[in-house]
């Protein structure tokens, strides 16, 4: 069976302590297919459970009904590797740059065989010479290219990125973009993108995902030609597909 990330009937409920009821549901009955070597972007109000359907493929929480396979397999830690990038970069403080990037591959055990390859992808980051430092010695951008050496370095099955490049300026931002696509069509993962940039999610996406704002609307499911088409990205038809893209989701919002 060919290796798709397949998202059935996710439901996920947090027990709502401040409002004393149940449980908030935040997915209900959530499907979706991310067929393999391909980018699926996700946009949506902030609050949507973009952040919560990532860490649930990621296996960090559980949901209340459904399942995530990759392949014919459910996802979890144990059957593969998977790639986490999340929203705050999650890098550990208390450990060096060096430490840091290494820290996914500890875990699977190949920390040793790697460390060839995290020389070069440190220099193809211009992180080289910041190893020997902590998170807080780092600009914002620095930090996002240590996370992102943490996740390639790991070569994952499965690729998540929680807003990846959120915090940098438009330039930066465009700049980070080509980096992350360097280093993805080495490995072409299957991956999926949260972003709130819509211009962002069109360069990247091969199919983009609008959250609605409340669970019980549906999701609506974009298939993108102009993915990672550097010459297009300038044209009058992305830009047409980012003006279509934005009438979309303000007709989603207004309908909550
Ligand atoms: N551990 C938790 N317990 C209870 N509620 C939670 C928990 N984590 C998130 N939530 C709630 O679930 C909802 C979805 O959160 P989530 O972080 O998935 O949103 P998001 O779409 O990623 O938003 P943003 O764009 O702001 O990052 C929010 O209302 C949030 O308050
Ligand atoms: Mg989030």
């Amino acid at each position: 069976m060919e290796d798709s990330i397949k998202i059935e009937n996710l439901t996920v409920r947090y027990d709502d302590r401040s409002h004393k009821r149940d449980m908030n549901t935040i997915l209900n009955q959530f499907s979706l297919t991310v067929p393999k070597g391909t980018v699926c972007a996700i946009i949506g109000p902030s609050g949507c459970g973009k952040s919560t359907l990532l860490k649930v493929v990621a296996g960090l929480i559980q949901s209340s009904f459904g399942v995530v396979r990759f392949g014919d397999k459910p996802i979890n830690p144990k059957n593969f590797r998977i790639g986490f990038m999340p929203q705050n970069y999650g890098l550990l403080p208390w450990k060096s740059v060096h430490d840091n990037i290494l820290l996914g591959c500890q875990i699977k055990g190949i920390a040793k065989s790697r460390r060839a390859d995290m020389r070069s992808l440190c220099e193809r980051l211009h992180i080289e010479t910041l190893l020997d430092r902590y998170p807080h010695e780092l600009s914002g951008g620095q930090q996002q290219r240590v996370s992102l050496a943490r996740v390639f370095l790991l070569s994952p099955d499965v690729l998540l990125m929680d807003e990846p490049f959120s915090a940098l300026d438009a330039i930066t931002r465009d700049a980070m973009q080509e980096v992350f696509l360097d280093l993805w069509r080495g490995q072409s993962i299957t991956t999926l993108l949260v972003t709130h940039y819509v211009e962002e999610a069109l360069y990247l996406g091969d199919r983009i995902v609008i959250m609605p704002e409340r669970y019980t609307d549906a999701i609506t499911i974009i298939d993108n030609p102009l993915a990672r088409d550097k010459a297009q990205r300038m044209g009058q038809k992305f830009f047409s597909m980012s003006c279509a893209l934005r009438k979309k989701i303000i007709q989603m919002r207004s309908r909550s």
